[in-house]
């Protein structure tokens, strides 16, 4: 069985990134790298891309993270605004009471995307 899959499907994560942004957006810390974007559209293609690296279906037509992130990184994202967004996920996922064993798998591979974003 896929990670996405033992999360709970594409229902589940669209949940969770629900909960997740709502944390994000009212966190002054790295609500700002947000302001004037369409947030809407930002999630829908954040879920494809979590199906897509937690082994469910293969539909992500965004763009690669390293380009996704080049604003935020203009606009000052270091590691610090990383780790405080991340630190939302983790959080989200622990409420929603997902095992620690999953959230550390998953955990792992968000983290494989951190260079890109931070463009390093
Ligand atoms: C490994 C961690 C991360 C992943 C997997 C991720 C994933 C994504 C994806 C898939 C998109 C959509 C790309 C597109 O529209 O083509 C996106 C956009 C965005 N992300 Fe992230 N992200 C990560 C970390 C962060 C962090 C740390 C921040 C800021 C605190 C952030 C802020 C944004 C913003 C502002 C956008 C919108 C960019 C735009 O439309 O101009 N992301 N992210």
């Amino acid at each position: 069985m896929s990670l996405h899959a033992d999360l709970g499907g594409d229902e589940a994560i669209g949940m969770a990134l629900d909960r997740f942004y709502a944390k994000v957006l009212t966190d002054s810390r790295v609500s700002p790298y947000f302001d004037g974007l369409d947030v809407d559209r930002i999630k829908a293609r954040q879920k494809d891309f979590l199906a897509m690296a937690f082994g469910g279906p293969n539909r992500y037509t965004g763009r690669n993270l390293h380009a996704a992130h080049e604003r935020a990184r203009q606009q000052g994202l270091d590691e610090e605004g990383y780790d405080i967004f991340m630190s939302h996920f983790r959080d989200t996922l622990e409420e929603l009471g997902v095992p620690e064993t999953k959230i550390e798998e998953v955990m792992t591979i968000a983290h494989t995307g951190k260079d890109d974003v931070l463009g390093h």
